[in-house]
């Protein structure tokens, strides 16, 4: 039977000190969330996933939407307790188990989840709550055992006793009940008296009370557990996920240079005896092939590179196609689906925008091409621009294969040249240019002889 799942998500986040919600910020390429979400989809289909939203409501509803969750509204954050209560009406029915996770603990996998509720089942017992030992438990719930190991009691941090302070097994804040004794007890917990809120963590006490048991299942590696309150932990999460991602890369055959400075978002996809260098970012859906090179301190985002593309350093592409061999760098950039063909040559401080660079043309140096389709072959000179924008409209140049574009041309749009055509270096071209043409658009030379000493002796030195 598919597990249900509750995932807390609508509290204020008071500690991160912060217009957003504590849940939306962002640590390894997600949202805390939807790091929680995606590893409960290992284990359940969308549908079995309610995510209780009270504080910026809307915003989160919007993060996870393409997931397919459901939700359930806390209107007021009334505690733990009272955020799973809002979704009795929702989840009340359905039976089998109900594991309860909170939105701000992103570095639980789905293997957790899927261990926590097999013991849960194979224990027959009422819950069981993931406990993990801390050498710093401060801020933590700390979990009571009774005399069989069962959970006796969890006891907030705040209204621990001194002698309960020294306890260094805490909640993890991820428990797996049987859903029927969850809906019957939970209507038992009161306002805490310090607080007023409904503090989840009462329910093993509810739970034994009532003759049943709970169980620890105790996490020996207690990173998965770590809870964000801070930015501080923020900070912590976000390396534990981006290393948890370069080394499944590494082992996946991808080389990775100083992995600690190497940014790589959860969806990226990269084929074996790529090399990224020391501070690359790839991000968001960007797709590698095998061997490629990433340059140091380049970024990739939303990109597709085929096989043995070489991105130079410092070279920023974002939503872009480039081909198989490509060249590209250092101190390029690439953006609004720029495509760069098989073989092609693109060289630094070139910028390409909506534009098409055939297969083994070249722009070595210094250009912007915007809204171009440019032929196989074709080769733009340094300093080459394309005047794509009259103050209004966007328009297209077109340049053919085998065309050869001189230093400095400027190419005013809309604009084609032929294939094979030759542009003379410093040539302003307005009017269409016929294949294997050769335009010139410049005033030509004058040269003075002997006008210097012309000057000099009409100054009289
Ligand atoms: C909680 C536990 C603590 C545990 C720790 C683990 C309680 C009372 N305490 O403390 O025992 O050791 O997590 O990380 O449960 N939320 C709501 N509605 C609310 C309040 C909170 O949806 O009314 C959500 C928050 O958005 C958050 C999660 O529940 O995602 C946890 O809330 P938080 O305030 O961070 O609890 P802790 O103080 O960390
Ligand atoms: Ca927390």
């Amino acid at each position: 039977m598919n597990p249900t799942f509750l995932i807390l998500a609508a509290g204020l986040g008071t500690r991160m000190k912060s217009k957003l919600a504590k849940v939306l910020h962002r640590a390894g390429g997600l949202s805390l969330v939807e790091h929680v979400v995606r590893a409960a989809l290992g284990v359940t289909p969308a549908h079995k996933i309610i995510v209780v939203i009270g504080h910026q409501a809307d915003h989160v509803k919007a993060t996870l939407e393409p997931y397919g969750v459901r939700f359930a509204l806390q209107a007021e954050p009334k505690g733990t307790g009272h955020a799973v209560l809002c979704c009795r009406e929702t989840a009340g029915q359905e039976d089998g188990p109900v594991v309860v996770a909170y939105g701000d603990c992103p570095l639980l996998t789905t293997a957790t989840f899927r261990a926590l509720i097999d013991q849960q089942i194979a224990s027959g017992k009422a819950a069981a709550l993931i406990t993990t030992r801390l050498p710093d438990p401060t801020g933590y719930g700390r979990v009571v055992l009774d005399a069989n190991g069962d959970i006796a009691a969890i006891v907030e941090h705040k209204a621990a006793t001194p002698e309960q302070l020294h306890i260094d097994l805490i909640n993890s804040g991820i428990y797996c009940f049987g859903s029927e004794l969850l809906w019957k007890h939970i209507v038992e917990i009161v306002p805490n008296a310090a607080s007023g809120e409904l503090y989840l963590t009462d329910m093993p006490e509810i739970l034994a009370r009532a003759g049943h048991r709970v169980a620890p299942y105790d996490l020996k590696d207690s990173t998965e557990l770590l809870g964000i309150n801070t930015r501080v932990e923020l900070a912590g999460a976000d390396r534990s996920l981006r290393d948890r991602k370069t080394r499944e890369l590494m082992l996946g055959g991808v080389t990775i240079e100083k992995p600690e400075t190497v940014i790589v978002d959860p969806d990226v996809q990269i084929g074996n005896d790529t090399v990224i260098e020391a501070f690359a970012r790839i991000l968001g859906a960007s797709r590698l092939a095998s061997d490629c090179r990433i340059g140091s301190c380049s970024i990739v985002s939303n990109s597709e590179l085929a096989a043995a593309v070489h991105i130079e350093p410092f070279t920023h592409i974002e939503s872009c196609v480039v081909e198989a061999g490509a060249h590209i760098g250092p101190f390029a950039r690439l953006r609004m689906n720029a495509r760069v063909g098989r073989d092609a040559y693109i060289g630094n401080f070139v910028e390409l925008k909506k534009t098409y660079l055939g297969a083994e043309a070249k722009a070595s140096h210094l250009a912007y091409l915007g809204d171009a389709q440019i032929g196989e072959n074709a080769n733009i000179g340094a300093g080459t621009i394309t005047c794509n924008y009259d103050g209004v409209k966007k328009h297209p140049t077109t340049i053919g294969k085998n065309a050869f574009v001189g230093s400095n041309s400027t190419l005013v749009a809309p604009v084609q040249v032929g294939d094979g055509a030759y542009i003379a270096a410093g040539s302003v071209i307005t009017d269409p240019v016929p294949p294997e043409a050769l335009a010139l658009g410049r005033s030509r030379q004058v040269v003075k002889e002997g006008w210097v000493a012309k000057r000099r002796a009409k100054q009289g030195k």
